[in-house]
């Protein structure tokens, strides 16, 4: 919570959690978060018109994340979730800066668990071009352990895969095993799927990596990690919300139908439907 002014007098135990990404990827984080802690509300909003992440420069990220911060905040949020590896490893410190809500990315928990679990120290880290390229994954890691050697791959492919529903099939085998090779080769014994699109080819991912390959998945870690984080604020809610109160909301920056139909096949939960904002205006 570095660089944060926390003013917990302002802090709702019944108010939302606001959870962000570029689109749907993100609902990976929220779906875990509505299993660790199922009573809590959540605002959850996808960047649908301007992703990918991925492939932009920081200062664009950094601008998208603001806007979206903004637009969270106008829901009097408890605190809120940076559900997308992008935006972590390219804004959480500017958006950390001055927040009086507390704002935690999925970045850092990954990075934990895997300095905690490697007993060979050899880590890989799969994510987007510009995770990679920002090194956010190596930086927190070897704060924790520095008898560590990471392996960092951009897999820009597989975000498309999992968009295109294709999440277990020989082509996404295919390219699973040219990506991975080189990290199997060197014989890694953890790795992080620095990606919010990638634990749902988790299996696909277990299957080329093997067994004795520990797969982090920054998704669960952030859950926990925000329970934690609840419990010590005293801001965990600690009664069900009542029924039809509108427990998940979603908002989307672009058409809301394709992201609708994307989102009901990850929470299988009901989703109704999902609200376009104009998130420029913010
Ligand atoms: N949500 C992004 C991430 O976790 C993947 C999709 C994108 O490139 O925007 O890095």
């Amino acid at each position: 919570m570095k660089g944060m002014k926390i003013n917990r007098e302002l802090l709702q135990k019944d108010a939302p959690i606001g959870v962000f990404d570029s689109g749907v990827g993100g609902l990976t984080v929220m779906r875990e978060i509505m299993r660790q802690i199922p009573k809590e509300k959540i605002i959850y909003f996808g960047d649908t018109a301007r992703v990918p992440y991925g492939s932009k420069s920081q200062d664009t990220v950094t601008r998208y994340s603001e806007q979206i911060v903004r637009f969270l905040k106008t829901f009097q949020v408890k605190t809120i979730v940076v559900a997308c590896n992008t935006a972590s490893a390219y804004a959480l410190d500017t958006l950390e800066q001055d927040s009086e809500v507390p704002i935690i990315g999925v970045v850092r928990p990954g990075a934990k668990t895997a300095a905690e679990v490697t007993a060979n120290g050899r880590i890989g880290v799969i994510a987007t071009e510009a995770t990679i390229d920002s090194g956010i994954y190596s930086k927190y890691i070897r704060e924790l352990n520095q008898n560590v050697t990471i392996y960092g791959k951009a897999c820009p492919l597989f975000v498309p895969l999992v968009e295109e529903g294709l999440l277990e099939d020989p082509v996404t085998d295919e390219i699973s095993r040219r990506y991975l090779t080189e990290l199997i080769d060197i014989n890694i014994d953890t790795l992080i799927l620095g990606c919010t699109h990638y634990p749902l080819i988790r299996s696909t991912l277990r299957k080329i990596m093997g067994q004795n390959v520990t797969l982090v998945n920054p998704a669960y870690e952030t859950a926990r990690e925000l329970k934690e984080m609840l419990t010590e604020l005293n801001l965990l809610q600690d009664t069900s919300p009542e029924l039809g109160s509108n427990q998940y909301q979603f908002y989307v920056s672009d058409k809301a139908d394709k992201f609708v139909r994307f989102a009901n096949s990850i929470i299988k939960y009901g989703i109704l439907s999902a609200k376009t904002v104009n998130i420029e205006e913010y």
